[in-house]
């Protein structure tokens, strides 16, 4: 469901209490954003007219007031992930400080084609900021992208890269097509979508301005709902998602290998562990390097690199003995 309504007030008439799995908003900038073309010195003539932006001395109680409403409707568990730029965050933290929505992860955002100033630094990102309602199964699944197995042509973990906190994504270029202002790109809501929500999960938007979550998360067999102040965006973009298939877009997402870590975070017994240590004694005994001997038991026994890695340097730290056991036999 989608409306054509402020999001306050729409969101206490429409929407019940811990009803929503996920909330992905990028509220107005409340830096004058409707005279952004001017700031960004940018070509308009494709961007939708109608931006409703807030004013700078309204923002503190503009946020708190959609802030403590999301907070209401997120079900216990649910995520919310808010795009800010920097002007105004300090009143966007405040507010999730005045609600029960514990910190996640602060995200930096990098774009291309930053804000061009020739006597200060280049403003080139947006802060996200991850947050979870207390009390509820969050839904972080870790391996949405990568196995944790899968390396890069230099040896890194690509499970770790993806999920550091600083994201590079480039906005899309989009020459000659309809638009909002400060639309976000594809593949960053896929990222938090795929991420923190499952297929059939409800994903809301309090400012839906292109609609730009609402078609990505019902093309990856999401459901969705939200609010967008601007006539003129609202009656043009509510034609366009009509145009999307549910599902449409899962097909077109790489296939994740199947984890090889299955017993990553599972507790060792003792004899295990004996087992393991044992086994790494006799590998670098034979000329196997200690990382090579880490790897390799790694993966013959479904755990993490640095949970070997861990455990061989405790019992050296030791100085323990384990008991000498038979090697990949
Ligand atoms: C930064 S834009 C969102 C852009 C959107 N994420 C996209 O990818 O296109 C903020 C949007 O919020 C809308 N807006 C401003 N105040 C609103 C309110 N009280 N309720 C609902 N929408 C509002 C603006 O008209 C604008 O379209």
């Amino acid at each position: 469901m989608f409306y054509n309504e402020d999001c306050i007030e729409s969101a206490k008439k429409y929407l019940k209490s811990n009803s929503i799995d996920l909330i992905i908003s990028d509220p107005p900038y409340g830096i004058n954003g409707d005279r952004l073309d001017k700031h960004y010195n940018r070509d308009e003539s494709n961007v939708l007219d109608g931006y409703v932006e807030v004013p700078k001395k309204e923002y503190p109680e503009f946020s708190q007031k959609w802030i403590t409403e999301a907070a209401r409707v997120l079900r216990p568990g649910g995520s919310i992930y808010i795009v800010s730029g920097y002007s105004q965050l300090r009143h966007i933290l405040n507010a999730l400080a005045n609600t029960p929505l514990q910190e996640k992860n602060h995200i930096v955002w990098k774009y291309n084609f930053g804000v061009y100033t020739s006597k200060k630094y280049i403003s080139s990102h947006y802060h996200i900021l991850y947050y979870v309602k207390p009390n509820g199964n969050v839904t972080f699944n870790t391996n949405a992208f990568f196995a944790d197995s899968e390396k890069s042509a230099n040896g890194g973990s690509l499970n770790y890269l993806d999920r550091e906190d600083v994201w590079i994504i480039n906005r899309e270029y989009k020459p000659g097509q309809i638009k909002n202002k400060n639309e976000l790109p594809k593949s960053l809501l896929t990222k938090m979508i795929l991420y923190s929500s499952n297929e059939n999960d409800l994903i809301c938007d309090f400012f839906l301005g292109s609609f730009s979550t609402a078609k990505v998360a019902i093309g990856l067999g999401r459901r969705a709902c939200g609010f967008e102040l601007n006539k003129n965006a609202f009656d043009y973009q509510i034609k366009e998602i009509e145009k999307i298939k549910s599902g449409e877009l899962l097909s077109g997402l790489r296939q994740v290998p199947k984890n090889k870590l299955v017993n990553k975070g599972k507790s060792l017994s003792q004899e295990e562990t004996n087992q393991i240590v044992s086994e790494f004694n006799q590998l670098t005994k034979k000329g196997m390097s200690q990382k090579n001997a880490c790897d390799a038991l790694s993966g013959k026994y479904g755990r993490g690199y640095w949970s070997i890695s861990k455990m061989v340097s405790s019992f050296k730290l030791n100085g323990s003995q384990p008991p000498s056991v038979s090697l990949f036999d």
